[in-house]
């Protein structure tokens, strides 16, 4: 069970003690008589910059659960309030419009923000450089490779100015090495920001590598099985003793909660 805050304001008030807070959720998918539960009463906050990794087996409702945050779905029970507004969000796949430059792409959720013309081009080059992409302003999509494509994704995902980022396994598809130098990039970003980051993995290391808090999702429903809070300091190495023992004991835990609710 997740340890709530108690100190929590009233949500759109600037004292918010929470970025998002997931209270008593459940979700199930299907018609009335033929239901699936797949989230069941999730109780979660995630601190005003803070950096949670949530953890579990492939079909256990990560993503519906990321979505529910999002705003993109309703929970069918329960509530969940992002008092800093609607949160920025990263998937996967990148999702960038290819038939607009990486900077175009950047200017666009700058105009849907409501920055004034004049400003977008500079404020793009800036989230460029900061993903460490500057010069890449007029490269199209097709050009970039993968990392680089996730580098603007970000990029994207920063420049909606949500206090919120929400990430479904934005990496999955990546190679171990270009996945390993974006680990260092977000880390350094979330450690130059304010913040707040709920990181969807089903990737131990990862998660261990990355977050302060890794909470563990059990399957069918999905229930927070577990969390562990992390203080090896950062910047991590997935390869550090530290990260790589607790990742074992993350994983010997995993892999029971797939023993007993069957394989996948
Ligand atoms: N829109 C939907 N309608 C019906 N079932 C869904 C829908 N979205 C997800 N599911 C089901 O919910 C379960 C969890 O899916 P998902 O959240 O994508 O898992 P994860 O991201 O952890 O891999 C799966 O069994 C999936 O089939
Ligand atoms: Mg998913």
């Amino acid at each position: 069970m997740a340890d709530t805050l108690t100190s929590a304001a009233a949500p759109g008030t600037e004292t918010a003690a929470y970025a998002a807070r997931i209270d008593h959720v459940s979700k199930a998918f299907g018609r009335p008589g033929a239901q699936q539960l797949v989230l069941d009463d999730i109780a979660l906050d995630v601190r005003p910059g803070e950096f949670v990794c949530l953890l579990g087996a492939s079909g256990c409702g990560k993503s519906t659960l990321l979505n529910l945050v999002a705003g993109l779905d309703e929970p069918s029970a329960g509530t969940i309030a992002t008092p800093g507004g609607r949160p920025a969000l990263m998937f996967q796949e990148h999702a960038l419009f290819p038939w607009l430059t990486a900077g175009r792409n950047i200017e666009l959720a700058l105009r849907l923000r409501g920055v004034p013309r004049e400003e977008r081009r500079t404020e793009a080059e800036r989230l460029l450089e900061l993903v460490r992409l500057g010069g890449a302003h007029r490269k199209r999509v097709h050009e970039l490779s993968g990392g680089m494509r996730q580098r603007v994704a970000l990029a994207r995902a920063l420049a909606q100015d949500s206090q919120l980022l929400l990430m479904d396994e934005p990496f999955a598809a990546l190679d171990a090495i270009t996945r390993d130098v974006l680990h260092d990039e977000l880390t350094r970003i979330w450690s130059e920001t304010s913040l707040s980051v709920l990181f969807v993995t089903h990737n131990v290391r990862e998660a261990v590598r990355l977050a302060q808090r890794v909470v563990l999702l059990s399957s069918r429903p999905g229930r927070i099985n577990r969390e562990w809070a992390i203080d090896i300091p950062q910047p991590r190495r997935i390869e550090d003793a530290a990260v790589a023992d607790l990742s074992v004991e993350i994983t010997e835990e995993l892999r029971g909660e797939i023993r007993r609710h069957g394989q996948h």
